[in-house]
């Protein structure tokens, strides 16, 4: 992968693609990790004069204009990052985009409206995808791919697009990349994974991937229950995938046969309902009351999970431990959270809610050695899949 300190880009057109999907509350940005992870390379590429333009998604309008996915809160808060004005295109490659561009001066920056209110950007018919693509590439001089969070995605502005211009690895790919490789290829031990988060189906191709690889394997979250119910207890009213039951059946044997340490729940907070204020209890992960649903891991559990992370030299954690959104249901997503914060190894924080939760709870970002901005792109890589995003800067 080519770096872009490898290219002169001064007075050139040079087209970023970002990461800039963040959590939005109307047009309030409740978490702006993402773009600030972004800052590095745009802020870099614009101090060597280039024209910077940058292109991100947000949400998924599938294919059509639709305000409520408007980046226009994005370019301000990205201006206010950078320091300076962020010209905004109100749509993709029409009209408004030509005319930004063309009055971009070096080292300004622009940013163009949501890539998915266009059908050729997520389309899987590859000519309509080219199509797309084409008329995107036409509005640069140069490529650069920076949106780590996206590059699991074929789309026209991740792989396409950088098969029509010279291209590049923006600062944060290639961050990413490193340290996706300290945890696949030069991982120190004993390595740890913690693991939570809604659903098993999601995390499949990676559980299995990891069981060849960890020497620990700790289960949180919604995802537990399943886990529970796959060793014979019953979870009540907890989150269960009856479907993925016998596939977690075979995980929990793989993990035996390899002498993988398959951690799980031993106690949860069990609630009367899915609710901020709902009435619960800490039980047993085994007596789990048939009338309640674990929300939280409990106290005990936390400590399990910390001890079991202890003398760790790397650990990998992607996903709540408990529905952190709800206070009382936040501790135990804190617990790993400081766990990890107090380890003497390399820790990493997977992408979306786990990034999202340090920063909710405010735990300091420096305490991790890294938190990576992306969630699907980080377990797939881990997963040992191919990334179109990656495979496109490589070419
Ligand atoms: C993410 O939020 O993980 C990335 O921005 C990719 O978004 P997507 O899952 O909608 O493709």
């Amino acid at each position: 992968m080519k770096d872009i300190s490898e290219f002169d880009v001064d007075g050139r057109r040079v087209l970023v693609r970002a990461d800039l999907n963040v959590p939005l509350e109307g047009d309030v940005i409740t978490d702006d990790g993402r773009i600030r992870a972004s800052v590095p390379t745009i802020e870099e590429l614009a101090r060597r004069g280039a024209r910077v333009i940058v292109v991100a998604h947000l949400g998924r309008p599938k294919g059509k204009p639709n305000p409520d996915y408007s980046l226009a809160p994005v370019a301000k808060r990205l201006g206010e990052l950078l320091g300076t004005d962020v010209a905004f295109a109100t749509d993709v490659v029409g009209k408004s985009a030509q005319e930004v561009v063309e009055a971009l001066q070096d080292g300004q920056v622009a940013l163009l409206e949501n890539l998915r209110f266009e059908p050729g950007e997520e389309s899987k018919d590859d000519a309509e995808r080219a199509g797309f693509a084409a008329r995107l590439a036409a509005l640069a001089d140069l490529y650069v791919g920076d949106g780590f969070g996206a590059v699991h995605r074929k789309h026209a502005s991740v792989y396409d697009v950088p098969a029509l211009l010279p291209h590049a690895a923006g600062r944060l790919v290639l961050a990413e990349v490193e340290v996706l490789k300290r945890l696949t290829e030069t991982t120190e031990r004993p390595y740890a994974v913690v693991l939570g988060g809604a659903k098993v189906s999601d995390k499949l191709g990676v559980i299995g991937n990891l069981l060849t690889k960890v020497d620990r394997l700790l289960i949180g979250g919604g995802m537990a229950y399943t886990f529970l119910k796959a060793q014979g207890y019953e979870v009540g009213r907890s989150l269960l995938q009856e479907d993925q039951l016998d596939q977690v059946r075979g995980f929990l044997n793989e993990a035996a046969k390899r002498g993988v340490q398959l951690v799980l729940p031993v106690d949860v907070l069990a609630a009367t309902e899915f609710a901020e204020d709902a009435e619960y209890e800490v039980v047993d992960a085994t007596a789990i009351p048939a009338d309640r649903q674990g929300l939280d891991i409990g106290p005990r559990t936390r400590e399990l999970f910390a001890n079991k992370l202890a003398d760790a030299r790397t650990v990998f954690w992607n996903g709540p431990m408990g529905v952190f959104e709800f206070e009382a249901f936040s501790g135990g997503t804190r617990a790993v959270a400081e766990a990890l914060i107090g380890l003497e190894a390399f820790t990493v924080v997977g992408g979306g809610d786990s990034a999202a939760a340090v920063r909710r709870l405010g735990l300091p970002e420096d305490g991790f050695s890294h938190i990576s901005t992306g969630g699907g792109a980080s377990l797939e890589y881990l997963e040992g899949k191919t990334l179109p995003g990656l495979v496109a800067l490589e070419r």
